[in-house]
Formats: structure tokens, sequence, C-alpha cells
């Protein structure tokens, strides 16, 4: 796809990939994605704003050239570093000799190291600076875990223009370039939510911040040019963008604690645990919502959810090759890293000669600094009344805790 004008003196120079079907190893893109570039124009300037992913170097350059000449770059902005924008950068300097990189301070940081070049001269840029481009004024604002710690917006308050990398963006691709012509809407909800959800769930509080930053502008945005999808127009699904976003960072409040016990089991003994620690929870907090989930009879990404949502939730595996087993090991790579310290977890399982599950499991979740209470449950093969009741007021103990 060729280069696409936005506005006067702004124009789309990205990369779309309609094949890509995983996207950073882990989250699905069913509707490929694109990688967003712009060309912004001032009368005496002209700024490049995020690059693209390298494997697409030479339709980029066309792209660009379809603007401008790539000597007559003078400035390249990086909003944001991940290498699906950044990775075309030491490139595109052989080819751009004047131009002047622009980022926040960390962003400059991991640019050295994303280029293996230590003498990389990045402009940096404090909160709220501005750079005059000649009758057009770009002024950049922090905006700190959306996605990376680097990561800022470029406002062009003349054109009422907006850029701000992967906030606000999904992985889809269509031949348009606006939002006002997308073909297959539900399509587009699907890709948008699985993308906040893997992107930026974790930042739920930055990406308030960031909303507040867009509502605090002086006036309102006609164009959100993200890096990921079609560009956002007041026109068309902006404001329902920004409302999903919202909704989607909102605090979660319960109105009663939901502590999930999450099991598998190979021959149902693990099985009679979970039930036992489950009524143990409710003896202790009768009004909590304390379900048991057999993990291979749910929707994994249903259960990431619920183990990242929850107040509390006990875990258990039977111990298969001195280990847990994969299923188990499936729901722990789901949680959320970043907001999963202090939340308290039990840990148990029934175990046939070495019972390693359990202690393997609490090593993780120790890893991610949570409240593992004490040193797990575990049973030799098939629990007898004593060890059911000794479950029951494991559970009970454990709910008493918090
Ligand atoms: Fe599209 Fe965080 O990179």
């Amino acid at each position: 796809m060729s280069a696409v004008k936005i506005t006067e003196g702004i124009y789309s120079v990205g990369i779309q990939n309609p094949n890509m079907r995983v996207f950073d190893i882990v989250m699905k893109t069913d509707s490929g994605t694109t990688y967003n570039s712009y060309v912004v124009k001032g009368s005496e300037k002209t700024a490049l704003i995020e690059t693209c992913h390298e494997g697409f170097f030479h339709q980029y350059l066309e792209n660009i050239k379809e603007v401008c000449p790539l000597e007559e770059i003078d400035y390249i902005i990086m909003n944001h570093n991940e290498p699906d924008h950044s990775g075309s950068i030491a490139k595109l300097l052989e080819l751009m000799p004047k131009a002047k990189i622009i980022a926040s301070q960390a962003g400059s940081l991991y640019l050295k190291n994303i280029t293996n070049r230590c003498d990389l001269d990045v402009q940096k840029v404090k909160d709220g600076e501005t750079l005059d481009l000649g009758g057009r004024v770009l002024t950049f604002f922090f905006a700190p875990n959306l996605h990376w710690p680097d990561s800022m917006f470029t406002w062009v308050e003349d054109a009422k223009t907006l850029f701000t990398c992967d906030f606000l963006g999904c992985h889809y691709c269509e031949p348009y370039t606006f939002d006002t012509n997308i073909a297959y809407p539900k399509a587009y909800d699907a890709a948008l939510k699985l993308y906040y959800g893997a992107i930026f769930g974790p930042f739920a509080s930055f990406v308030r911040k960031g909303l507040e930053k867009i509502k605090a502008l002086p006036v309102q945005p006609e164009f959100i040019c993200t890096s990921h999808g079609p560009v956002l127009t007041k026109a068309g699904r902006m404001d329902e963008v920004i409302a999903n976003y919202e909704a989607w960072s909102a605090p979660v409040v319960h109105e009663v604690p939901v502590i999930p016990v999450f099991y598998t089991s190979a021959y149902g003994n693990t099985a009679k645990l979970a039930e036992k620690i489950r009524e143990g929870i409710l003896e202790a907090k009768p009004n909590a919502e304390c379900v048991t989930y057999d993990i291979i009879e749910h929707d994994m990404d249903k259960l990431h959810a619920l183990i990242n949502e929850c107040d509390a939730f006990a875990v258990g595996s039977p111990t298969l090759n001195r280990d847990a087993v994969p299923p188990v090991w499936n729901l722990l790579a789901g949680i959320d890293a970043i907001n999963a310290a202090k939340k308290p977890a039990l840990v148990f399982g029934s175990f046939g000669w070495t019972g390693e599950a359990v202690g393997n499991i609490q090593t993780r979740l120790l890893g991610l600094k949570m409240n593992v209470f004490e040193d797990g449950f575990k049973v030799t093969f098939v629990p007898n009344e004593e060890d059911l009741e000794n479950a029951k007021e494991f559970g009970k103990s454990f709910a008493l805790s918090f």
C-alpha cells in the first residue's frame, strides 16, 4: 500500500502485514497487523513519526519517497521504541543523513541497545516540550507504560492530530487507512479487545492517565494516528475506542471476595482436595464467590482473566514426572506478572511418589511475589477422611489469612 494523506501536510507511509497470525510470540493476530508510520511537514522542517518493522524496509522507503525525498527528513520521532516501530532506524539513518532522532530519556537508552550503537545521537525531550517545524508545532507528552516506560504522544495542534503509537491501536489490517471504511467491524472489535488485554491489560492505571491526557488537550483531536490498525477519526470509531479503553481500564470492584479454586486431576484425588478446600474457604468467608474449575474443562482465556481479576485463588495439580502438569503451567503462564504481587494463593495436590508439583508451583508463585500460603497441602495417592478434613481446615485457614 502506498502513502495516504491524513490531513494537510500529514501522510501515512506505513506498511500492511495482512498475513501475520502471531505477534510477539504469544498474541493471536487473526486479522494481521499494520506498522503505521507518518510524515509530518511544516514550512521549514519535515518529521517522520515512528518507523516500521525492518522486514518491510524496501516498501516502506517507497512509501516515504512518495511524499518526501528521504534526505529531506529532519527528524525521526520515536514515540515508542519496540522493534516493530524502531526496527528500521539503523538503516534509515544511512539514507537520512541529517535526520535527528527524538525520543524520551528512556527511549534514548532503549534505542542505543536496539541499534547496538552507543554513540547514537538522540535528542531527548521532556514532557510538554515542543518542536517547531515552521508554522506547525509538535508537542510531546509522556505516556509511560503505553506500552513501555519510554512511551510518549506527539500532538500537532493545528492539525488536531495526535500520534499515540501503540495506544488505542490494534492488530488489524484492511486495505484502508481510516476507521470509516472498516469492512469487518466485528473482527475489528474482537482485535481491539484482544490487543487491549494483551498489551494494556497490565497497565490499567496508566491507560486511565493516558486517556486523561487526551481529554486535557486544548482541543480534541480529529485524528488519532496509532501505529497499528486504522487511523481513528472523530467521524469514525475514535469516541467508541476511547470509551472502550475507559471501560476496560476501570478498576474492578468486587461486591464479594472472588476466590476460585483451579485444579486438574488424573484420578480424581486432587479434585477431591479441591472440593474440600473450597468448602473450607466458604466456611471462613461464606459470602465469597468460590467455584472449582477443572482447568482442562474451561476456556483458558477465561481462566486467565479470572486468575488475574480474582482476589485470591487456590491451584492444585497432581505430580507427573516430578512436576506439575502442563495445563497448570499454562494457567500460571497467563498471570499478569505486573499486578500479581501480594495476591494470596494456596497450592495443593495429590501425588504418588515424590510430589514435586506443589513445591514447583509455589516457587513459581513466589517468583511473582505472591503471598503463597504456608507450604501448600499435599496428600499421597487417595485422600482419606482425615486428609479431606485437613484439606478443608487448610482452605479455611487460608481464607482467614487475608
Ligand atoms: Fe507496537 Fe509496543 O510495540
